[in-house]
């Protein structure tokens, strides 16, 4: 398998499945804590949405959050594991799905409020997320990226391209780190345009205490 392609992240994320669980219910990723997880649940709970979609959803926390308030929340990941596991412990509903196979697996539902948090990683599969969005938003609905600030990414180099994964600050569990493709902030932005979709606003929520940036939220919808 090619070490650097999205079919290896998907590969990387199945070998750990128990130490992510474990992770995120100990609440053991400090930036997510305190700072990304309420950004993105304020986010979306602002905007008062009756239905969202999560891509790449994981353990499903974040479902479950959303379900707890009242919204309907749907879940979609390639990793059986993860979605049997949010079946069985989580609120919410969830559907295992790659994001190869969204548009079609789908088909026909429209959502208020689609998010991605920390879940596009790869190359293709993230064009592929892109191209099934207009199809699967309400007309007036927001699509919300959390990722990491390519600013702040400590990288050497201010370019598009593949780069080798890291565990750091995890537990010694975690093994084979999957692999993500950088982009600067101009193509994230080419992104939406290609598209048809508008990227509206950025937010960068910060540690209020080091003023340091814990990540970006890239915000857009359908072009207007
Ligand atoms: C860092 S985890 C984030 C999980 C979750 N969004 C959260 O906030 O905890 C990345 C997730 O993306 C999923 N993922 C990566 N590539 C995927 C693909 N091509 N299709 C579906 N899921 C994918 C992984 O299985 C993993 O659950």
């Amino acid at each position: 398998m090619n070490p650097f392609s999205d079919e290896k992240i998907v590969d990387s994320w199945s070998k750990n499945i128990t130490p992510w669980i474990k992770a995120i219910t100990n609440n053991e990723i400090e930036s997510r804590n305190g700072i990304t997880d309420k950004a993105i649940l304020m986010e979306v709970i602002n905007r008062k949405p009756t239905k969202i979609l999560d891509i790449g959803c994981g353990e499903g926390w974040f479902v479950e959050a959303l379900t707890k308030k009242g919204i309907e929340a749907l879940g979609i990941d390639a990793i059986e594991q993860f979605i049997n596991y949010a079946k069985n412990n989580r609120k919410g509903k969830y559907q295992l799905l790659s994001y190869e196979q969204l548009s079609e697996g789908l088909k026909g539902k429209l959502f208020d409020v689609i998010i991605c948090n920390f879940s596009l990683i790869g190359e293709k599969s993230v064009n592929q997320v892109f191209e099934s969005i207009p199809s699967l938003l309400n007309k007036k609905g927001t699509f919300i990226i959390q990722t990491l600030h390519p600013l702040f990414a400590n990288e050497q180099t201010y370019v598009d391209g593949w780069r080798k994964g890291s565990w750091k600050g995890l537990s010694k569990e975690f093994m084979d780190p999957a692999p993500w493709y950088f982009r600067t902030l101009s193509s994230w932005s080419n992104l939406f345009n290609a598209n048809n979709l508008q990227l509206s606003s950025i937010f960068e929520p910060k540690n209020e205490t080091t003023n340091q940036v814990a990540s970006i939220m890239l915000i857009g919808g359908h072009n207007k």
